[in-house]
């Protein structure tokens, strides 16, 4: 780890800012391995140009995206309770970035929390979601980590003060992300989280629930047609970056609830048979043939807690929203992950 003090000139507000290298990711070679799978596959990370982030804020005020407000209206609610919960001088971590109204909610409803650590996969993004809430809390310690949340991550060996290391450690992860990965490598990153909580600490994570089939639909795939952009701006990415011809015309956004794998399952389809090029290689998309864009699970409290029990992490206190069921938990370290 880098010496904090040599950052100290550069980030004047930051406590620290620390870059932990993650891998690089490859577009070109990600790209060209989805689309030569028998099932076309694009992976969702890359959804997130400037382009694609400012598309998908639009998607969290569309009117049948009801996830963002209705999370962030029972975070509200049950402010009181988190503050009882994490006690005085918390450390909130962060794995995505910190400039957020719900990070913004949590830190308002704590009793006087030590430290803020938000980390990121762009360490310039992260780095100035987290200044700019150090503009905002003064009196807290403000960290930014440039770090894959995939990773390993000592959090023990963080620049925070003794102080701020006394204190419990409440990793926030809201938004259902949880929810965007297969069951597996979501089971594989709640042991991650779960690595970094000693015993007293505790995880709080918003995960959507099962819920209408009508609601889900409507809310993956809004009138607007956003969520529809949002999709099609990958492709736009592809033709651009690596200089491919996919016609975007011959592609229609598609997101339909599964409820055998309980989760929204999101596709772009080909109205027709197309050939195109990517990087130089050669592609066929055949009519009605469709490619995975992105999953995102839905929950009972029982069926997550079962996956929670599996990484070690046993819950102490769930809450469920009043209007679209939507649910945070605080959980904490139990036992062994498995
Ligand atoms: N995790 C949120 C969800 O599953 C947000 C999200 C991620 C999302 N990828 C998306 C929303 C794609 C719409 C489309 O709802």
């Amino acid at each position: 780890m880098t010496d904090p003090s040599l950052k100290t000139g550069q980030t004047p507000s930051l406590s620290f800012y620390e870059d932990m290298h993650p891998p690089a990711a490859d577009f070109r070679s990600d790209i060209l391995a989805g689309l030569s799978k028998p099932q076309k596959a694009l992976p969702p990370k890359y959804y997130y140009d400037e382009e694609g982030s400012r598309l998908f804020d639009a998607i969290t005020e569309q009117p049948e995206y009801y996830v963002t407000g209705t999370e962030l209206e029972l975070l509200r609610a049950i402010g009181p309770e988190l503050a009882a919960l994490a006690g005085e001088g918390a450390v909130v971590l962060e794995p995505g970035a910190g400039s957020s109204v719900k990070i913004r909610t949590l830190l308002d409803a704590l009793e006087r929390p030590a430290a803020f650590v938000g980390m990121d996969i762009s360490g310039d993004h992260v780095r100035a979601a987290c200044e700019e809430l150090a503009a905002d809390y003064p009196e807290l310690e403000i960290g930014a980590l440039c770090h894959d949340f995939t990773q390993k991550l000592d959090v023990d060996a963080l620049p925070l003060s003794e102080n701020a290391h006394a204190g419990r450690r409440v990793v926030f992860f809201p938004g259902s992300t949880i929810g965007n990965f297969e069951l597996i490598d979501a089971l594989g990153l709640l042991k991650t989280l779960r690595s970094w909580l000693r015993e007293g600490d505790a995880l709080l994570i918003g995960t959507d629930m099962r819920k209408a089939s009508e609601t889900l639909e409507a809310a993956y795939d809004d009138k607007a047609g956003v969520t529809a952009a949002f999709n099609l701006n990958l492709i736009a990415r592809i033709n651009r970056e690596l200089d491919g011809d996919i016609d975007a015309d011959g592609l229609q956004y598609r997101a339909f609830w599964n409820p055998y794998r309980s989760r929204v399952e999101m596709y772009l389809m080909a109205v027709r048979d197309m050939h195109f090029t990517v990087a130089g290689e050669r592609f066929v998309i055949r009519k009605h043939e469709t490619i995975h864009m992105e999953n995102s699970h839905k929950f009972t409290l029982d069926t997550f807690h079962d996956l929670a029990a599996k990484a070690g992490l046993k819950s102490r206190k769930a809450w469920v929203s009043g209007r679209e069921p939507f649910s945070m938990h605080w959980l904490e370290p139990a036992g062994e992950a498995c």
